[in-house]
């Protein structure tokens, strides 16, 4: 081992490092099976990192990692350094000629990894995707096994759960994944703010609402970590849309920042303490988020605390591929901001960082602190301890776990008549709508993940027991078959960021589907919708829904009414489509989202009462996407290729607008029914008490037949005399257990002084205002059941911060007064 360490380290030396460590090399260092030696020194065991025969400083395992980290910084060469601050490329990524050079590690189809120090006894460590479970290759050539992951339910999937324990148990279970294939950081979970409904990432997002949002990430944070691996919360800030990605200006308002963009981050970070934090493509107010130190240093580390590391989305910082050939981005200034480790990493970048370390173009002390936080993270992972990973994750624990989650993340937004839970034995559904046949687990791009099987609808209901008419079945499946087929040709050359289509709808005939509402009991139309990574989805047959699909709805549902039969759709989406025009049409409505691989049983679960949904929308469902309060101001301008885009909404996104403004949506933000009713009594609230904590307790009965459980929302209503101030806010949700008819509850919420506070950009602080507060608890933003008031005599600056994000244009926030 020690002639090879030298060896290595004779190739660092001569700074031929990104082709210069030979695969054996490489991974002789990284292999978990091999340990290296061990020294016993007065009866401690040490590992001899190095191999150098002594225990150096930073191999003292009883000193602060801190400490470590900094004498082993102080041993790296400059050419080690500058390696070392970014990653080793993404393999596998086509048409990229300058990642050429790209190291494979050790996971086959992981997005990266940091480069090894073999002669410091530093391992690589390896990142993969992603947000609804690990994504890596699930065949590897000469070898028979198979490394397929678990497909969890996508972001806003696990969102609408409002479970935090039930997302923490997943985040476990996903973690244990990430741990036992060998990898050490998992690129997740994604909390970007659901400004416009036509991001095509907000499937793996959680809301509309940043306190949702920030709460599920803190969850999935801490039981992805759990398991003794980290995670990188993304992407670090505003990330709120596709087109035109690595390039787009936006101009947003630090009280919009702050409030909405930021605030979700603000309580992972301060909750969770993720190990890491992966910064943005875009740029907010003319300059990379990457590439900004208010966003990076003042406010992510010095106001939050956050003691991690940071590193750029993969090329983040560079405008487009014409830069990222031509090496041009602003690595100094990323570094020089806190953005310690540049993604997937370049060697235009090495060589940019050398040139500066060298002549004092960036100082020895940022550096320094960069690669510090880069040593941390590797030295508290896994492969710094030899984890002898498995490769045999709980396979299946775990999608016993997804068909549980995505069961609870269902969302039931119509049941005109109690058509659900379906409870007849004997008759037939019938199913139609290909979707049915082809259910969609997930998005893609990459939050996709490679996953063994898909149960579709039909077998979900075929499990459950129930038949299902066979003639559409043999109608459709060809049908299926081919239009997949050539949908996925369509995608084949376009790597990861080929954007799916919507399969056409198979045309059946008034006749044959009069003739099916005659013989079975119930019809269920399923309607798809698939995004991903790169682009956004549009209005026309995608929001809005086709006109084959419209025909579908009318045709059955016509015909089923007719035969005095019901109606059921599901709807299989990652995001928000139009409701309004056609939901009266048909009798129940279930969002299952793109609920993982176990799809089909989980809406089973819900469909026939197993399991009464409690799932609750994250986002609002608005009657018209011109009703979105940012439709004028997105994707930006100029409309055939945005270069920019003003947040003109200001802090009014989703629901804070809806109700402000008084537009009425087609399901509000918070909307979600059940089989059962709850009652809600006994509100009390305690004024805020020395600490500045307001407690605010209710009793939550089930008064109807069935088991369930119920998300209780708390929104508050605030004085707005400095500034204008949404009609009310979510400040706080709880969710009770499952509660047995006639059960009563006790929820109980605490309220920080923060929680009153609006951040008043004239002050630079967040300012509690004096005068009258009103809580309202409610099963919706607008279904209110109980409320209660407190008053504040005086006002109350609650904490006082920097100015950031200096407007580079002039524009003013939306405001109602
Ligand atoms: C995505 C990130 C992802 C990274 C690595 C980027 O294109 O925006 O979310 O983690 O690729 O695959």
């Amino acid at each position: 081992m020690h002639s090879h360490i030298k060896k290595t380290a004779f190739f660092v030396l001569s700074g031929l490092v990104f082709v210069g460590i030979s695969w054996k090399e490489k991974n002789y260092m990284d292999r978990p099976e091999k340990n290296p030696p061990v020294l016993t020194i007065n009866g401690f065991t040490f590992t001899d990192l190095n191999g150098n025969g002594r225990l150096d400083t930073y191999e003292d395992t009883r000193l602060p990692v801190g400490q470590r980290a900094a004498n082993l910084v102080e041993q790296m060469t400059d050419e080690e350094k500058a390696n070392f601050l970014i990653g080793t490329g993404m393999p596998g990524f086509d048409g990229l000629t300058p990642v050429v050079g790209a190291i494979e590690g050790r996971v086959p189809g992981a997005a990266g990894g940091t480069y090894a120090i073999p002669r410091l006894g530093i391992p690589a460590i390896i990142v993969a995707d992603g947000p609804a479970g690990l994504r890596i290759k699930p065949i590897r050539p000469n070898d028979s096994k198979t490394y397929y992951c678990t497909a969890f339910p996508v972001g806003t999937s696990l969102a609408s759960t409002w479970n935090t324990e039930l997302v923490q148990a997943v985040g476990k279970a996903m973690g244990n994944e990430v741990k036992e294939y060998g990898v050490d950081v998992l690129l997740a979970p994604a909390l970007n703010i659901h400004r416009n409904p036509l991001c095509g990432r907000n499937f793996e997002y959680y809301s509309e609402d940043p306190l949702v949002s920030g709460k599920i990430a803190a969850a999935m944070v801490n039981g992805i970590q759990s398991n003794g691996v980290g995670t990188s919360v993304k992407h670090f800030a505003a990330n709120n849309q596709e087109t035109n990605r690595l390039s787009i200006n936006e101009h947003v308002s630090e009280r919009a920042m702050r409030e909405l963009y930021l605030k979700g981050f603000e309580i992972t970070v301060k909750e969770s303490q993720p190990w890491t934090i992966m910064s943005s493509y875009n740029l907010i107010n003319g300059t990379y988020t990457s590439a900004r130190k208010d966003l990076l240093t003042d406010i992510l580390r010095n106001e939050w605390g956050y003691k991690g590391m940071v590193m750029t989305d993969w090329f983040g910082g560079f405008a487009g591929f014409t830069s990222i050939k031509a090496g041009t981005s602003n690595s100094i200034a990323q570094l020089n901001a806190g953005n310690d480790l540049l993604m997937p990493g370049l060697p235009s970048q090495r060589d940019a960082i050398l040139a500066a370390i060298k002549s004092g173009g960036i100082s020895k002390e940022v550096v320094d602190l960069n690669v510090k936080r880069i040593l941390e993270l590797v030295m508290r992972s896994p492969v710094m301890t030899n984890y002898k990973y498995s490769d045999k994750p709980d396979l299946k624990g775990n999608a016993e776990i997804t068909r549980n989650a995505a069961a609870e993340g269902m969302v039931l937004l119509q049941n005109k008549t109690n058509v659900l839970p379906y409870t007849k034995t004997g008759g037939t559904i019938a199913t139609f709508g290909v979707t049915s046949y082809d259910f969609i687990s997930g998005g893609t791009g990459s939050g996709d993940v490679n996953e063994a099987y898909t149960i579709s609808l039909i077998e979900g209901l075929t499990n459950a027991g129930l038949k299902t008419d066979e003639e559409l079945k043999n109608l459709y499946t060809p049908f299926v078959a081919k239009e997949k087929a050539v949908e996925l040709e369509g995608r084949k050359n376009k790597g990861i960021l080929a954007l799916p289509q919507r399969l056409p709808e198979l045309d059946l005939s008034e006749k044959l589907i009069a003739q099916k509402a005659a013989g079975t009991e119930l019809a269920i139309i399923t309607l798809g919708r698939n995004s991903g990574e790169g682009g956004d989805r549009k209005v026309e047959n995608d929001f809005n829904l086709a006109a084959d699909e419209i025909q579908l709805i009318d045709r059955v549902s016509t015909a089923y009414h007719k035969a005095g039969k019901k109606v059921v759709v599901i709807l299989n989406i990652g995001g928000v489509i139009e409701t309004a025009s056609w939901k009266n049409k048909v009798d129940a409505i279930l969002l299952s989202w793109q609920p993982g691989q176990e799809g089909g049983n989980s809406v089973a679960d819900i469909l026939t009462g197993k399991v009464n949904p409690s799932g609750k929308l994250t986002m609002t469902f608005p009657v018209k996407y011109e009703d979105t309060p940012s439709a004028s101001n997105f994707p930006g301008t100029p409309a055939d290729d945005p270069k920019e885009v003003t947040y003109a909404e200001g802090i009014y996104v989703g629901y804070r607008y809806y109700n402000t403004f008084k537009v009425k949506p087609s399901f509000e933000f918070g909307y979600g029914l059940s089989y059962t009713n709850f009652q809600y009594s006994d509100i009390k609230i305690n004024g805020m008490d020395a600490s500045g904590n307001t407690n605010v307790t209710v009793k939550v009965k089930n008064i109807g037949k069935v088991s369930g459980k119920e998300v209780v929302q708390l929104y508050l209503s605030a004085p707005a005399k400095s500034i204008d101030k949404p009609v009310s806010e979510l400040k706080s949700f709880g969710k009770t257990t499952l509660l047995a008819p006639g059960e009563t509850a006790d929820i109980s919420f605490t309220l920080s002084s923060k929680d009153l506070a609006s951040f008043v950009p004239v002050q630079q602080a967040w300012v509690a205002e004096a005068g009258k507060y009103t809580v309202s608890l409610g099963t919706s933003s607008i279904n209110i059941k109980q409320s209660g008031n407190f008053s504040l005599d005086k006002n109350m600056v609650v904490e006082k911060v920097q100015a950031a994000f200096a407007p580079d244009t002039k524009f003013t926030d939306l405001k109602l007064r």
